[in-house]
């Protein structure tokens, strides 16, 4: 026992310094828990050096915002890191790249859509017209073609540049890379559209969604070893139905999804990674895990999905990626026989894209009542012609945690474990 408890301290020592910070969109400029945690990660307040790498001829936007936050809000030192398809591949900027203590990846680049001609490749769709980001945060949401420009620039055809072999060892180093949760994964990356799309795509089912549902099958940057699909805006955009789909696609049995504002920590990415949710002050934001390797296959041709298992992890809650386990803080308590309220509240707009976190909302209702299932609808729309969706979610099998949230003790926080839902499109006359 004493024997196996130091193998483990051992096994631990070695793997600390290996920080991947996976960011689930919308980073606010003042959400002081993740700014400080990258700076820390990456040695601290003056000792930080934090590469700042866009795929684009030159800074972006969103490169410059990222390094005002480091130098002027967060102490740390901090420079841009332009890297198109030639840059790449050069060894003077594989070199600086790798000279330091972090790495934060952006996915803003050039707008394409600008130029006339790209109107007409297919890299480029009708919906991707660039929208102003947001002034506030970074890792916002951007255009399609810019999530693969940024994975296609630094991994063409699924091989590292130089530049992501230098990140690579930033990383070895005991350094800090952070970015967009959506593009590190080395299984399935999604590009876009919402759950409905994705629930609804090669049905049999009439409809007309607005936004086409897509992935890139061949991975994305493959800076965390582990066979997991991610997701940003998880519950703010209702994407939960969207990354099951994925999974089924695209053959992978786990997800992760995280909350717009919110962060992964992930150590040991390379290795045997384990993650820690973290959050601004007096939030109940988290991430959503799901396996899908109970579903019954052919599934996503029926557009109906069974035995759909469900977690979701709130701050300080770790989760061991391999394992698909999570550990949770002692100041998180059991919810069993401590239930808040008599009934659960269903949704009649569970995957909506308009009220945010209906999902999240009704699954930590339903675990923190005295009931053991709840039925809850998205309804159908004559334009876009959508038919109706009934999600239903299980507890008897789940366990929950409940807690004052820390820096706002009016509210509480609710992480739970091993829920099931079962997810119908309704036909349009049924
Ligand atoms: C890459 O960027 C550099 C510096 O802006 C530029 O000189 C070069 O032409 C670019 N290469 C390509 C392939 O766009
Ligand atoms: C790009 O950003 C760096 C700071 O990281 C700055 O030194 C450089 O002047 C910028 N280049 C341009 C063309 O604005
Ligand atoms: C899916 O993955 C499993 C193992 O992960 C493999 O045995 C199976 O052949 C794969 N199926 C397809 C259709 O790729
Ligand atoms: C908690 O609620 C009380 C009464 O409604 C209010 O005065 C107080 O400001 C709230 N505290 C926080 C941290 O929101």
């Amino acid at each position: 026992m004493i024997y196996a408890n130091l193998m483990f301290l051992t096994c631990v020592s070695l793997a600390v310094g290996q920080n991947l910070v996976l960011i689930g969109g919308n980073l606010r400029n003042n959400n002081l828990p993740v700014w400080n945690m990258m700076v820390e990660l990456a040695g601290g307040p003056g000792v930080a050096r934090i590469g700042v790498i866009s795929a684009s001829n030159s800074n972006t936007t969103e490169g410059d915002r990222v390094i005002n936050n480091f130098v002027r809000l967060y102490g740390a030192n901090a420079i841009e890191i332009a890297v198109n398809e030639s840059l790449a591949n050069n060894i003077l900027v594989a070199n600086l790249v790798q000279k330091q203590t972090g790495i934060f990846i952006v996915e803003d680049s050039e707008d394409k859509a600008a130029n006339f001609w790209d109107r007409f490749t297919s890299l480029v769709r009708p919906n991707d017209t660039p929208v102003r980001p947001p002034n506030d945060v970074v890792c916002y949401e951007s255009a399609s073609y810019k999530r693969q420009n940024l994975i296609d620039t630094l991994r063409p055809s699924g091989m590292d540049s130089l530049v992501l072999t230098a990140i690579r060892k930033v990383l070895n180093n005991g350094g800090m890379v952070a970015g967009n949760a959506a593009v590190m994964s080395k299984s399935a990356v999604i590009l876009g559209g919402d759950s409905v799309a994705a629930l609804l795509t090669g049905t049999l089912f009439i409809s007309s969604p607005r936004v086409p549902f897509s992935f890139r099958k061949a991975g994305g940057l493959a800076l965390i070893d582990t066979d997991y699909v991610f997701d940003s805006q998880l519950s703010e955009k209702g994407r939960e139905v969207r990354l099951i789909r994925t999974l089924l696609d695209s053959n992978v049995s786990r997800g992760l999804g995280i909350d717009e504002n919110t962060a992964v920590i992930v150590s040991n990415p390379l290795l045997q990674p384990v993650g820690k949710v973290l959050t601004e002050m007096g939030t109940t934001s988290g991430a959503f895990y799901v396996d899908v390797s109970n579903v019954p296959v052919g599934a996503g041709a029926a557009a109906s999905y069974d035995n759909v298992d469900f977690s979701f992890f709130t701050v300080d809650d770790s989760f061991d990626f391999t394992a698909g386990k999570a550990i949770y803080p002692t100041w998180k308590k059991e919810i069993f026989g401590q239930e808040q309220f008599n009934k659960a509240v269903p949704s009649d707009d569970i995957l909506s894209l308009a009220l945010p976190a209906q999902w999240r909302q009704t699954a930590v209702g339903l675990i923190n009542s005295n009931e053991m299932s709840v039925t809850s609808y998205s309804a159908p729309s004559i334009v876009p012609l959508i038919p109706g969706v009934q999600v239903v979610f299980d507890r008897t099998r789940a366990v929950g945690l409940r807690a004052r949230l820390p820096g706002n003790s009016n509210a509480s926080v609710v992480s739970f474990q091993g829920m099931s839902a079962s997810i119908k499109v309704l036909r349009i006359l049924d």
